[in-house]
């Protein structure tokens, strides 16, 4: 069952703000002596005056804000990783006849959930929805939840163990009460038709509504339609329709409303249709070139999980101000806040899953759980215009097993979708060939998983890892794919205010230095189709300890983490403005 589609326009009441903790590295709140599931566990919120083998108590534990990560409100948390349990009273039932159900639009990175003491639902993946129907198990009043998070990086987990980037744990977006009618409007999708751009196609699917008719709505565009949804509900449509096409110079979005007696939800869409042909990218039937920037979900300012809607449109503004028309949210579902400001500013998207580097590509598990992911992510978020990419990989090792494993989330991401395009971030393969007594460096783009993609992405640090900038005005790209290529990562470090020459690593000039002759090198690839480089941002990371230099930051940023431009950023800037006629 799909999650409920744009609850943000529902009848809903945040559970944001102060909520009790405990902190649990033994999961003694969960697990007996013996290490089996404690049916006296924390979930039952008793206190010693309940029962001898209570020796906790919510109401007198500490309390931390919701949505946030653990990690950055209690200093003695920074480095923490394990369990955190979670309180807070629910609001008593209210007695109309509706539907109540509970939301976490997301925790990192496997969470347990109970109401009034009762297991409602469990969830794994840290940057992705979860919810379930509560209304059953709430009282007149004296109702309350419990979560468990719990965020160790595991082996066989989608991120697995190594990231770069901080495993900031806990409840770290929003938490809603969503009320309904007894029949709703569970999900939509409304895009226009990539087979035929003379009509909005979609479907409706509604939640105890059978063969209910469902009404569209689109005044914009003169439409009204009744739809007729089959025994489950279910119903598609095909309209003629000529609307404004959606891009980032003309944000042209429609009011979509879908209503059946007693309920009604409404969107705001913007209608485009994307798709390559050969090795262009075509928004609207016309080329375009992805000016684009690589963001990680940090605040700018203080390093930490982004969970406001204005933390969010902060970073777009900085997207929008370094000229770009795109963006990579990399490397995992950002909160739904961004895609939606991204419609209203004009900024296409490339959206991830964190299926980051070397996963267990043998585990069907591992597979079910990185589908999920992908699945909550698209079913979330495939009414936002300015989402073009599926992404399903970043930089992960070629083998057969991980090709057949991304082949089949390709597959999912198509089938879920088919007016998107998928893409990876991949590596090239280098090589060597002496020229009139010169060496030229070439890159091919030959991983296997390219065959499976409409578009390529491509990771490379020439000038920073492995070749040395000079070697970078010696270098050729070749493709035989037929495809557009995104370079979707390169950048070098420095911390803000660390200056030197041009060729002194670390410093701001060199920086300037990489970017310079990055630009230089793109300019020659006639696939080349767009570039995200690597990152707005400076961000939080354990794997970047050089004292002084990083401080467990990646220093790759082109503003600072308290949002200071780097030069940089005049650097890209420029090559943007210059590109913008493209
Ligand atoms: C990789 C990886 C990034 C990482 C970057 C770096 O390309 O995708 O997540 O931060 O390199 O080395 O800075």
């Amino acid at each position: 069952m799909n999650l409920i589609q744009n609850p943000y326009n529902r009848n809903r009441q945040s559970l944001a703000g102060d909520w009790h903790y405990i902190i649990d590295p033994y999961e003694t709140g969960f697990y007996d002596l013996f290490g089996n599931e404690n049916p006296f566990g924390y979930f039952r919120n008793l206190t010693p005056d309940d029962h001898w083998a209570s020796e906790y108590n919510f109401k007198q534990s500490p309390t931390m804000k919701v949505p946030g990560d653990w990690n950055t409100q209690e200093p003695t948390l920074l480095w923490y990783e394990g369990t955190l349990w979670y309180f807070r009273e629910l609001p008593d039932a209210e007695v109309d006849g509706g539907r109540t159900f509970l939301r976490f639009c997301a925790a990192n990175y496997h969470s347990v959930v109970w109401v009034n003491a009762i297991e409602v639902m469990r969830h794994t993946g840290g940057f992705t929805p979860f919810e379930t129907e509560i209304g059953s198990y709430l009282k007149p009043t004296g109702n309350f939840v419990v979560a468990k998070i719990n965020d160790e990086r595991l082996k066989d987990g989608v991120p697995t163990r190594n990231t770069d980037w901080w495993n900031y744990g806990g409840i770290t977006r929003d938490v809603l009460l969503i009320k309904t009618p007894q029949s709703f409007i569970r999900d939509y999708f409304c895009q226009l038709d990539p087979e035929n751009d003379s009509q909005i196609k979609g479907f409706v699917e509604l939640d105890n509504g059978a063969n209910k008719d469902v009404n569209l709505s689109i005044p914009g565009l003169g439409i009204e339609h009744l739809i007729s949804t089959d025994s489950h509900g279910f119903g598609q449509f095909a309209i003629k329709a000529e609307p404004d096409r959606w891009s980032p110079e003309n944000v042209a979005l429609y009011e979509v409303r879908f209503s059946i007696d007693g309920d009604s939800i409404e969107d705001m869409i913007g209608f485009r249709i994307i798709e390559t042909s050969g090795e262009d990218i075509l928004l609207n039937g016309e080329p375009v070139f992805l000016r684009g920037i690589s963001i990680h979900e940090e605040i700018i300012g203080q390093a930490s999980r982004v969970n406001s809607e204005a933390e969010a449109r902060r970073l777009m503004e900085e997207v929008k101000a370094l000229g770009c028309n795109y963006a990579r949210l990399a490397h995992y579902p950002h909160n739904d806040h961004m895609c939606r400001i991204a419609d209203e500013m004009g900024v296409l998207l490339w959206c991830e899953i964190p299926v980051y580097w070397a996963i267990n590509w043998q585990s069907e598990e591992v597979l079910h759980n990185a589908r999920n992911q992908l699945s909550e992510m698209i079913v979330r978020d495939r009414n936002r215009a300015s989402i073009i990419l599926w992404s399903v990989a970043n930089e992960t090792p070629a083998s057969e097993a991980r090709t057949e494993f991304l082949k089949s989330l390709i597959t999912t991401a198509k089938s879920l979708d088919p007016t998107r395009l998928t893409t990876a971030a991949m590596f090239m393969r280098p090589d060597k060939v002496e020229e009139n007594g010169k060496v030229i460096r070439t890159y091919t783009l030959d991983d296997p998983l390219a065959d499976h993609l409409d578009v390529l992405g491509c990771n490379q640090y020439l000038g920073w890892y492995y070749t040395k900038v000079s070697d970078i005005a010696l270098s050729r790209w070749h493709s035989d794919k037929n495809k557009p290529l995104i370079m979707s990562e390169f950048g070098a470090g420095a911390p803000k205010g660390k200056r030197g020459g041009p060729h002194d690593r670390w410093t701001e000039d060199y920086q300037v230095t990489v970017y310079e002759a990055q630009f230089a090198m793109m300019d020659d690839i006639p696939f080349l189709r767009g570039l995200s480089p690597w990152i707005l941002k400076d961000f939080r990371t354990p794997k970047r300890p050089l004292a002084g230099v990083q401080d467990y930051f990646n220093r790759k940023g082109i503003i600072s983490d308290q949002g200071e431009r780097k030069l940089a950023w005049d650097t890209v800037h420029a090559y943007y403005k210059k590109r913008s006629s493209d």
